[in-house]
């Protein structure tokens, strides 16, 4: 665990100035300034940089050096930002907090917020295509299809359309396989992207790559219902976002089907899996189980 935590750190130390380069060469290039601004406050000062830590990890499995897969790591972090700058919008979640800090939208208006989402969605497939991402074309063009499938419709985007439709009481799902369903698309596709981004560029075999993408969906189910687990029980001053406002909303998550005990026993169940998909590795896979023991205990 105490590896997960470092790791999660290095990840972020790895990333974030990465970031903020590829942001600055956004003003030289042109762009509008006031737009790359609020891309900043969408991307920098804050945030877990969980997906970069799992593209930099699941690489490094496959003895990557972190400068390798940075830019893969920065793509998924700036569809991720793109889906929370959309997510909180008054049309969608209608939240005013995130990272401890006001939204995008409410720090730069809404049509900014949906401008800030498309450019990083653009941005991040720039990054993976442009040959710094790496030195074999076939490679590229394979990280550009697991974030083009995990981003669309039959993944993200899809995932946010069953969560938003759940909240319309008509739709609201009744059955566990329902939510897993949507928890699996709006956030366990990212997740589970962002380990088969680090195997790809890893170029691990079909079964090492297969494990990562077992070990990445059990992750991104963990993740979701550690997430409505802090929304239903943890505050906004650790969390750094409102709480309490999935059950305010009517959202269907495992906590409201459940309840908190059995959503928990859940999600044990579900990090057991995902330190099992890891099974064919040794130690160099230590931060991985470390990341999904870290989903039983996380406080943000
Ligand atoms: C929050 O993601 C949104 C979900 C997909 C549940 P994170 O918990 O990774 O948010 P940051 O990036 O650390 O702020
Ligand atoms: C957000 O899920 C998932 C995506 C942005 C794809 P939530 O709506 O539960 O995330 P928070 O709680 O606002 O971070
Ligand atoms: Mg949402
Ligand atoms: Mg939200
Ligand atoms: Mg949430």
């Amino acid at each position: 665990m105490q590896q997960f935590d470092s790791a999660l750190r290095d990840a972020a130390a790895t990333v974030e100035p990465r970031l903020s380069d590829i942001l600055a060469r956004e003003i030289d290039r042109g762009g509008p300034p006031r737009l790359i601004e609020a891309m900043r406050h969408a991307v920098l000062g804050g945030g877990k940089r969980f997906r970069p830590f799992l593209v930099l990890e699941t690489a490094a499995v496959f003895g990557i050096a972190p400068d390798d897969a940075v830019d893969a790591a920065a793509a998924i972090e700036c569809i991720h930002c793109y889906s929370l700058a959309h997510d909180d919008l008054p049309a969608m979640d209608n939240d005013e907090l995130r990272r401890g800090q006001p939204t995008v939208w409410k720090a730069y208006g809404e049509w900014s917020a949906i401008l800030v989402g498309d450019a990083l969605q653009a941005l991040a497939f720039e990054l993976v295509s442009a040959p710094s991402a790496h030195k074999n074309a076939d490679v590229r063009a394979a990280l550009v299809l697991t974030l083009a499938t995990a981003s669309g419709a039959c993944g993200m985007v899809g995932g946010q359309m069953l969560d938003l439709a759940a909240s319309e009481a008509s739709a609201a799902p009744s059955a566990i396989s329902d939510i897993t369903r949507l928890q699996s698309l709006k956030t366990g596709a990212l997740i589970r992207a962002a380990c088969d981004m680090g195997a790809i560029i890893g170029e691990a075999s079909p079964r090492q790559r297969n494990a990562m993408l077992a070990y990445g969906e059990a992750l991104g189910v963990a993740f979701q219902i550690s997430d409505d687990l802090l929304d239903a029980e943890g505050s906004t001053e650790n969390v750094g976002k409102a709480t309490g406002k999935d059950a305010a909303a009517g959202k269907a998550t495992l906590v409201s089907l459940l309840g908190v005990t059995a959503a928990r026993k859940q999600l044990d169940d579900t990090v057991a899996s995902a330190v099992n998909a890891l099974s064919i590795f040794g130690p160099e896979a230590d931060a991985l189980r470390g990341a999904a023991l870290f989903m039983g205990r996380r406080g943000r």
